[in-house]
């Protein structure tokens, strides 16, 4: 009987992570996750637990240090790594240059390295569709140029990008997809994971769903003047529960040899544009509640419209966005409840 594939998991205890490592596990995979904690807190995990009922095996490590994330390679058998430990607040990483070059770029060699060193094949890296800035043609395909970053964690998706081209394209053992996710929201089905950003959230979902519990007073919608039909943003957003099992389908594809090329890119997102007020409208009719929102002036840095060509990943990953947004901004809402324990 084949051995079960096995997924090293790092910043597992966060929204993107914990949700894949719940996906990974129902489609017959072992799942190690590591996290330094720095932006979660263990309840993620515990509600992956929860939810597989597995007792995921957890490392509180940070994969810039080293020796002991050199430990875990060690300590476990994987064949096939996904990367999520990272920061992600662009705002922060312009504040805060060195911060998200030392440890975006730090813990990305690091995995690379102990992959190619302890012979082991398969990296995902997370990716994101910040790496097309402000888009000449819509929607995006992966052939779409990359645009100069706009942020210094933007710069850190590019970068990483390429460390994993160049290493793939040196180390002939090594294969390596980059997931360039779109505007991840919502939560699982169970409400017992889904985002928990700390502080003030600087993204419109959690804002929204923050905003209804009454922690927030008022969503700003940045910008009703944009060239766009209702003058908000258009932005492209993926159900986590979607964007986690695209990560399965490109550990799937590897493992298998399906790939192509032993460095691939994929968008993953749903192929449609949806915009600020249309979403906070969708939010306020699925849950049967009124948001208090006001229009405030444009964030800076943000893009007019960025939606995915999704052809690709549909094709060659045979995977494809399901959930209705109607029935992922339910989940954003019961998860928020959940979270306050609000009835
Ligand atoms: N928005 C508001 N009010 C808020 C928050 C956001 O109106 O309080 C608007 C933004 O202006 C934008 C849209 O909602 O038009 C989405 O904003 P998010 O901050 O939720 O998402 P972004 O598209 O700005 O950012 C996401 C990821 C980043 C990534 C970026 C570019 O969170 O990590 O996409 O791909 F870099």
């Amino acid at each position: 009987m084949n051995k079960k594939p096995c997924v090293l998991v790092s910043g597992g205890a966060g929204y993107i992570g914990s949700h894949t490592a719940v996906e990974l596990i129902g489609a017959g995979m072992d799942v190690v996750i590591t996290d330094n904690l720095a932006n979660s807190d263990m309840s993620g995990v515990e509600g992956a637990r929860r939810i597989t009922g597995v007792d995921i095996p957890f490392v509180d490590v940070d994969c810039c240090d080293r020796a002991a994330f050199a430990e875990v390679f060690r300590r476990y058998d994987f064949d096939s790594v996904i990367h999520f430990a990272a920061f992600k607040a662009v705002g922060e990483s312009v504040d805060n240059p060195m911060k998200y070059y030392r440890n975006n770029l730090a813990s990305f060699m690091n995995v690379v390295e102990l992959m190619h060193e302890s012979g082991r094949h398969n990296i995902v890296f997370s990716s994101s569709a910040t790496v097309y800035g402000e888009a000449d043609e819509l929607p995006v395909t992966e052939k779409s140029p990359r645009k100069p970053a706009t942020s210094p964690y933007g710069n850190t998706k590019q970068m990483c990008e390429d460390i994993l081209r160049d290493s793939v394209g040196a180390y002939p053992s090594l294969k390596g997809i980059a997931l360039r996710y779109f505007n991840p929201i919502g939560a699982h089905p169970s409400a017992l994971i889904g985002e928990l950003p700390r502080g003030v959230p600087q993204n419109l979902v959690p804002y929204i769903t923050q905003t209804a519990a009454g922690i927030r007073e008022c969503l700003s919608v940045f910008g009703d003047d944009y060239p766009t039909p209702d003058g908000s943003c258009l932005r492209d957003y993926i159900d986590i529960v979607d964007l986690a099992k695209a990560h399965v389908a490109a550990i799937r594809r590897m493992i298998e040899n399906k790939n192509k090329e032993r460095y691939e890119i994929f968008n993953v997102g749903t192929g449609r544009a949806v915009s600020v007020f249309e979403l906070v409208k969708t939010f306020e009719r699925v849950n049967n509640l009124r948001l208090n929102y006001k229009v405030a002036p444009r964030r800076a840095g943000d893009v007019v419209a960025i939606w995915a060509d999704t052809s690709l990943a549909n094709s060659e990953l045979g995977w494809k966005a399901e959930r209705p947004l109607e029935e992922t901004l339910r989940s954003a809402w019961a998860w928020e409840k959940h979270v306050r324990g609000i009835e």
